[in-house]
């Protein structure tokens, strides 16, 4: 399976769940404004996931989505995350994250998935890196079919 895991991150959150899941799909964790279209060449799996910044996903997220050609992503799998706090109104990256993969032609393998982390800055809550490897265990899973 060829496996490609994206991710946006300022204080390094995010990009530990991105290398975290990227391990279990045995695949690269690459910094999305890394992107090079070469990259989905006999792709299976994208992964994309940003921390959310006011309310929706980072700045580069948005740009490489917005830079997706249409139907540039036609036979390849899906699936996003985002890393929030948890308060109140935490708004959410990963429902924007999704929009723009299926624009470009996707098609979303699982429910997006979230990852907290205590302040801005991090750290995760502590089972975060566990459940990070159990949804990327359901993304090779449903992958097969099971
Ligand atoms: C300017 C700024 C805006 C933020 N906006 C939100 C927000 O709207 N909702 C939220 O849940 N977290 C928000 N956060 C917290 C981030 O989600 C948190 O910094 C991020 O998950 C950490 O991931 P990173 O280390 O990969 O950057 C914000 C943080 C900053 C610095």
């Amino acid at each position: 399976m060829k496996a490609l895991v994206l991710y946006d991150s300022f204080f390094g959150n995010t990009k530990l769940v991105a290398e975290i899941i990227a391990k279990e799909l045995d695949c690269k964790a690459v910094k999305v404004d890394e992107f090079n279209p070469d990259m989905l060449q006999g792709l299976q799996l994208l992964v994309v996931g940003s921390p959310i910044r006011g309310w929706r996903p980072s700045p580069l997220t948005h740009e490489f989505l917005n830079a997706l050609p249409q139907g540039s992503l036609k036979g390849i799998k899906a699936a996003s995350f985002d890393t929030r706090m948890r308060i109140f109104i935490h708004g959410d990256a990963t429902k924007q994250i999704s929009s723009g993969l299926i624009n470009a032609g996707a098609e979303i393998l699982v429910d997006p998935k979230w990852f907290d982390v205590k302040t801005k800055e991090g750290p995760l809550f502590e089972e975060e890196q566990e459940n990070a490897k159990t949804w990327a265990q359901q993304l090779i899973s449903k992958l097969k079919g099971n």
